[in-house]
C-alpha cells in the first residue's frame, strides 16, 4: 500500500463581525478610499474589539467550526498545529490555549510563526505527521488577531490588516488527492524590512519601547513589495514546472492576499487567468496565516475532487513558498 499522503477533509474559520471600512481609516489617519484600493485593493477588514479576547479566541471558533462541519470529535484530534504572529502570549503556545478551549484533550500542540507564509508552512509540517504515519487526523489553524500589533496612528500599515482565523483538517489518503509538492524558503534579509522590534528576549519591554511604539508591526513597504513580487511568482512558476502543469491544468491558484497587484502579478507569470485566482483581500485584508484558508473556506463549495490547486505566500523573515495539492472531496 506504500506511505499515505495527506489530504485537506474539511475547513473552517471565524472572522469578527466588526467591519472597519476605508472611510473609518479616514476618520483616524491621512488616507483614502482611492489610495487604499489603487495601491493594494482593501475596502474593509474584520477587527476583534474585546479587549479580553485575543487570537486564540479566534483560532478556537474557528477549530469548533471544523469540528462541527466535519463532523469530527475533539478526542479524535491527534495533533493541532497553530500558525501566528500574534499569539496571546509568548507562552504557553497558542496551540496549547486552543486545544483546551475546544477540548481537544488526546493531543499534543504547538505553534509555528512564519510570518504570511505561516499556513504553507505549517501545512507541510502538518502533512508531515500524517505521511509518516503518526496521526491520523491533524488540525492546523492559522489564528491573528493583527489589530493587536497595528498602531492606528501610522496610515503605511493600518490599511493593510485585519484579524481573522482559520483552520483545516488533514488526514490520511491512498487515492490520488492531496498534497503533492511544495517549495519552501526562508532569507533573513527580511528582518530588517518587516518586523515588529520590541517585546521579545532581544528588546523586552521597556517604558522607552512603548513611548517609542516598538511593540507594532514596522514594514519597509517598498523593499517588501519588491522582493514579494518576485519570490512568490517564481516558486509557484517552479511548481507548476516541476509538476508538468499548465495553466490550464491549475484549476485555483491560492495566493496570499496582502496587495491585489502582487496578487495580479504571481497570476501573469503563471499564465492563470483571473477567473481562477481566488481573492477576497477587499472583505478581509492582510490577515497573515489565515487568509489562504479562509479563501478556501469561502471556495469550498465551487472545488471539485482532484482539482489542481496552487497554493502561493510571501511573508516576513523573508519566507516564501508554494504547495501544490489536488482537492480531496466534492462539498456534499
Ligand atoms: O504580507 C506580508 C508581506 N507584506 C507585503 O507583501 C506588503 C508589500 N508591500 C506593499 O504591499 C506596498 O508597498 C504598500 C501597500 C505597503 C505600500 O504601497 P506602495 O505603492 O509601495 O507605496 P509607498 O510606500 O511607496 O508610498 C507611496 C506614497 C508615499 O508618499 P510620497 O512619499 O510619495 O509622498 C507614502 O507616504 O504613498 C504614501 N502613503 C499613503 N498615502 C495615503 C503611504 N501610505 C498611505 C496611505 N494613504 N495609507
Amino acid at each position: 500500500m506504500g506511505k499515505p499522503k495527506a489530504v485537506i477533509t474539511g475547513i473552517g474559520a471565524y472572522y469578527p463581525d466588526y467591519i472597519l471600512d476605508n472611510e473609518g481609516l479616514c476618520r483616524m489617519v491621512d488616507t483614502s478610499d482611492e489610495w487604499i484600493m489603487t495601491r493594494v485593493g482593501i475596502k474593509e477588514r474584520r477587527i476583534l474589539r474585546d479587549k479580553d479576547k485575543g487570537s486564540a479566541y479566534l483560532g478556537a471558533r474557528a477549530v469548533e467550526d471544523l469540528l462541527r462541519r466535519t463532523n469530527t470529535s475533539p478526542d479524535e484530534i491527534d495533533l493541532l498545529i497553530c500558525a501566528t504572529v500574534t499569539p496571546d502570549m509568548h507562552f504557553p503556545a497558542n496551540g496549547n490555549i486552543i486545544s483546551d478551549m475546544v477540548g481537544i484533550k488526546h493531543a499534543f500542540s504547538f505553534d509555528l510563526n512564519a510570518g504570511c507564509s505561516g499556513f504553507v508552512f505549517g501545512l507541510m509540517t502538518a502533512a508531515q505527521w500524517i505521511e509518516n504515519g503518526t496521526c491520523k487526523k491533524v488540525v492546523f489553524v492559522g489564528a491573528e488577531k493583527m489589530s493587536a500589533i497595528t498602531d492606528y496612528s501610522d496610515r503605511t500599515t493600518c490599511p493593510l490588516f485585519g484579524d481573522a482565523s482559520s483552520a483545516v483538517l488533514l488526514e490520511p489518503t491512498y487515492e490520488d488527492v492531496g498534497i503533492k509538492d511544495h517549495i519552501l524558503r526562508t532569507d533573513g534579509i527580511g528582518r530588517s524590512h518587516l518586523y515588529m522590534k520590541a517585546g521579545g528576549s532581544l528588546y523586552p519591554p521597556t517604558i522607552e519601547t512603548v513611548i517609542n511604539k516598538e511593540h507594532f508591526i514596522y514594514q519597509e513597504g517598498q523593499a517588501v513589495f519588491k522582493h514579494a513580487v518576485s519570490k512568490m511568482a517564481d516558486v509557484s512558476v517552479e511548481i507548476m514546472e516541476r509538476n508538468d502543469l499548465t495553466s490550464d491544468d491549475v484549476a485555483w491558484l491560492v495566493p496570499h492576499q496582502a496587495n491585489l497587484r502582487i496578487i495580479d502579478a504571481t497570476a501573469r507569470r503563471m499564465g492563470v487567468d483571473n477567473s481562477k485566482v481566488m481573492i477576497n483581500i477587499q472583505k478581509y485584508g492582510n490577515t497573515t496565516s489565515a487568509t489562504i484558508p479562509l479563501c478556501l473556506y469561502e471556495w469550498e463549495d465551487r472545488l471539485n475532487k482532484g482539482d489542481n490547486i496552487i497554493l502561493a505566500a510571501f511573508g516576513a523573515g523573508f519566507t516564501w513558498g508554494a504547495v501544490y495539492m489536488k482537492w480531496g472531496y466534492d462539498k456534499k
